[in-house]
């Protein structure tokens, strides 16, 4: 699938998001985790910066995403990370007051891809937000990143701790280096776009 794509805004507050359209897709997880580089993977190209300092993204980014061969647009939106910050608690005391309402409120968001370092041990705040967005309702599809960089036992292994950890059977294992998973995940997104 070949795809063009348009960064449209940076968002700081709701009153700057864009005006809902077509089918968002949300982007989130704990700083330096690889959402940036996974967004890039999936379009193909440098859409997304990718931070050399970890938990500097403070903002939305939305970008526009069109598939070549057929007219489909979808938003992409990347999320500022979460986690970074020690000896915060909670997500909502670090994160930006204004991400909480765009997950909870946002009509247009049809699925959240959370993100999860396939080599580090399922922690609290992933659990916080996955069990936070199924109270919500909303649809997510949890993804295990960088899993070029763990043999195929450590992968194995990792995978069933982040699945018993983080409550849930369906991770998909990704890699934004080697694109592995990047197919298996556009379907998760088409399967999200139709039920819509
Ligand atoms: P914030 O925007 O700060 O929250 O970070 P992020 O979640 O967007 O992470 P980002 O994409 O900036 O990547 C963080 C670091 O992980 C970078 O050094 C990337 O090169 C590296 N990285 C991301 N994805 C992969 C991957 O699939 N494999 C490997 N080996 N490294 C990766
Ligand atoms: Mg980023």
């Amino acid at each position: 699938m070949r795809h063009t794509t348009q960064f449209l805004l940076s968002a700081t507050a709701a009153a700057q998001f864009p005006a809902p359209s077509v089918a968002e897709i949300a982007f989130l997880g704990r700083s330096n985790v690889g959402k940036s580089s996974l967004l890039n993977a999936m379009v193909g190209e440098k859409a997304a910066r990718v931070s050399s300092t970890p938990g500097r993204t403070r903002a939305i980014n939305f970008f526009l995403v069109s598939d070549s061969h057929s007219s489909k647009r979808t938003v992409f939106a990347d999320l500022p990370g979460y986690g970074y910050a020690k000896i915060s608690k909670s997500i909502s005391a670090e994160w930006p007051a204004f991400i909480e309402p765009y997950l909870a409120e946002r009509k247009t968001l049809a699925l959240c891809v959370c993100l999860v370092d396939a080599c580090v041990p399922p922690r609290p705040n992933d659990r916080q937000l996955l069990d936070w967005l199924r109270a919500q309702g909303r649809p997510l599809q949890v993804v295990a990143t960088k899993v070029d960089k763990l043999s195929g036992n450590e992968r194995t292994r990792n995978l069933a701790a982040l699945k018993e950890g983080l409550g849930t059977h369906g991770i998909l294992a990704v890699s934004a280096k080697t694109g592995r998973g990047i197919p298996e995940l556009w379907r998760a997104i088409a399967e999200a776009q139709e039920s819509e």
